[in-house]
């Protein structure tokens, strides 16, 4: 990811500050740069480590889909969601099977919106509908409709039905990764807790297709940064206007923001990106993103759109079952492709690291576009290993400011300089871990599957929550917080 992080010097955010009490992040450091950042909280950052992740589910799919839209094709990273897993699964099956194919909203009636209801705005249809509708145009290659397609989800994709279980394979999309605007939209549409009176509302949803809007600019050299800002000034003008947004000057109102914070970040009109986060009435929008910036309060963490979208509860069981019980050959893997710009490029030495250890680790060379044609050759990989390599360039925290979890449960952190001077041998370490701590791990990573995936019907699963729930979940009692005497300044 070249831009973002040579490009490291956002200006400071000085109002941004963290609130006092249950959502102080413990991070008061005012904002200076992502290095400074992740130099400051990462220590290892400047001496960055290697994450190696179970390979379990998503982080394949998001490699699958990394290295298909973008030159800059990009980190992903993984998200760590705040609620524990819960499928709650109902006695009322009956009713539940009854419901998904007509209303599914009624299922997951239960508790029924304690926290508040929400109202999605009628944008003017440039700001999302059109930007859609215009596909062939969003993006200075090639067109997207074929992206966007199925709701946003992309094709079906046809190629993996021999990696996946026969009858999950319908389940699995070529999805973009930049396409959480519009499943959020569809989405929260059909949500329960939806009303159609805004004076009902604790929550506004605004839903403008921000990175949509700025995609194309952003790689067209010529671009100004007036075009860049436009159909942000637009919705801003627009939602400013609105008496709902002036009674609690925004503090109720969220977006999505389908790319990441820092393309939304820019300080000087030369600079990358637009500077939509950076206006003055985006002050108090809370924005769900996928990769957020963890100094601002108002930049909430959601995870990437990957390729299994499951149609049902019992879809991600199945899921749950097929990799827990994969029989993995490699005790790693990496999948990767050198980053000629970046100086001291540690995926290239990850790339030769994997390959010296061609007993148990299993690589994938990603140059070119050879991971982005359509092959199901990385989830493949992943499937067939215990640990993955992911380097680890920026990271993103969840909903609520902190990390899910211990990280130990789930990963391990080796740290890169030990991996560069010849120290540490990666596969030493990982075959320093028992078959027993290994399981336990991997169960770790399956029982947050079902956060990490967005559902395919537009009314959720029946009883299991996936990352839209739990968003939507965290925003209403966000609000409700936000609306306690003395919070907001
Ligand atoms: C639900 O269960 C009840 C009682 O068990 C049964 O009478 C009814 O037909 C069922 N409904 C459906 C849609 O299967
Ligand atoms: C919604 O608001 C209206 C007033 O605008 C009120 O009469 C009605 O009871 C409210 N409905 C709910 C479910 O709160
Ligand atoms: C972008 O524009 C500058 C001059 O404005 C030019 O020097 C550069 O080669 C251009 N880059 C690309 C990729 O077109
Ligand atoms: C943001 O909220 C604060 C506190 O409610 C308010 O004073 C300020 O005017 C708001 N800013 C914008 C741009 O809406
Ligand atoms: C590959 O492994 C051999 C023997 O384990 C070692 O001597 C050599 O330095 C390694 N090469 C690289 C590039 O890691
Ligand atoms: C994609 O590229 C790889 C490597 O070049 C090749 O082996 C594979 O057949 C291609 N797949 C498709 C669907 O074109
Ligand atoms: C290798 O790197 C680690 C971490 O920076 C350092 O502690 C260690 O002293 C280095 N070893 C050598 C032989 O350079
Ligand atoms: C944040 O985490 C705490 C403790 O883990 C939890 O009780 C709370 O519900 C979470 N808040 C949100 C908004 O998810």
């Amino acid at each position: 990811m070249l831009l973002p992080l040579s490009n490291a010097s956002p200006s400071p955010e000085p109002q941004i500050k963290k609130p006092k009490g249950p959502l102080d992040f413990k991070r008061n450091d005012p904002f200076k740069s992502l290095k400074a950042f992740l130099a400051a909280h990462y220590p290892s950052f400047n001496q960055p480590r290697i994450c190696l992740f179970l390979s379990i589910f998503f982080i394949q799919i998001l490699l699958l889909v990394a290295f298909r839209s973008l030159p800059l094709s990009l980190h992903r990273r993984r998200q760590h969601f705040p609620s524990p897993f819960s499928t709650r699964h109902h006695q009322h099956l009956n009713q539940t099977v009854a419901t998904i194919a007509t209303a599914p909203s009624i299922v997951k009636e239960e508790g029924s919106c304690e926290f508040g209801k929400i109202f999605v705005y009628e944008l003017p249809s440039a700001l999302n509908k059109e930007l859609v509708s215009n596909c062939d145009e969003l993006n200075p290659w090639s067109s997207s409709c074929a992206a966007l397609s199925n709701d946003g989800f992309g094709p079906v994709a046809t190629g993996i039905s021999s990696v996946v279980p026969e009858n999950l394979s319908p389940a699995w999309y070529w999805t973009d990764q930049f396409v959480s605007e519009i499943l959020v939209h569809n989405r929260i549409l059909n949500h329960k807790c939806r009303t159609q009176d805004p004076n009902n509302a604790s929550a506004f949803y605004i839903p403008f297709y921000a990175g949509l809007a700025v995609g194309k600019f952003l790689f067209f050299n010529y671009s100004s940064a007036k075009e860049r800002d436009s159909h942000c000034e637009m919705m801003l003008k627009w939602v400013q206007e609105q008496p709902y947004f002036q009674r609690n000057d925004g503090w109720d109102h969220f977006m999505t923001m389908g790319r990441i914070s820092w393309d939304f970040r820019r300080s000087k009109d030369k600079d990358w990106g637009s500077s939509c986060i950076y206006k003055q009435g985006m002050r108090n929008i809370t924005r769900l993103l996928i990769e957020r910036n963890p100094w601002d309060y108002f930049d909430v963490g959601v995870p990437y759109p990957t390729g299994f979208h499951p149609r049902r509860d019992d879809d991600v069981v199945q899921w749950q079952d097929f990799v827990r019980n994969r029989n993995r050959k490699n005790l790693f893997c990496f999948a990767g492709a050198k980053r000629s710009l970046v100086k001291n490029d540690f995926r290239g030495l990850l790339l030769n690291h994997c390959r010296n250890a061609s007993d148990s680790c299993r690589v994938v060379d990603c140059a070119g576009s050879k991971c982005s044609n359509g092959t199901s050759l990385i989830l493949e990989t992943f499937l067939d290993s215990a640990f993955c390599l992911q380097p680890r360039d920026l990271l993103i925290i969840n909903t609520n400011g902190s990390c899910q979890g211990e990280p130990e449960s789930y990963s391990v952190f080796i740290d890169r300089n030990e991996v560069k001077n010849g120290t540490t041998s990666i596969r030493k370490v990982l075959e320093s871990y028992s078959e027993d701590k290994i399981k336990r791990m991997r169960e770790k990573v399956i029982e947050y599957i079902p956060k990490f995936v967005y559902a395919r019907p537009q009314g959720g699963l029946e009883t299991i929550k996936d990352a839209f729930d739990v968003a939507m979940d965290g925003v209403l009692r966000r609000f409700r917080e936000q609306g306690q005497p003395g919070f907001r300044w």
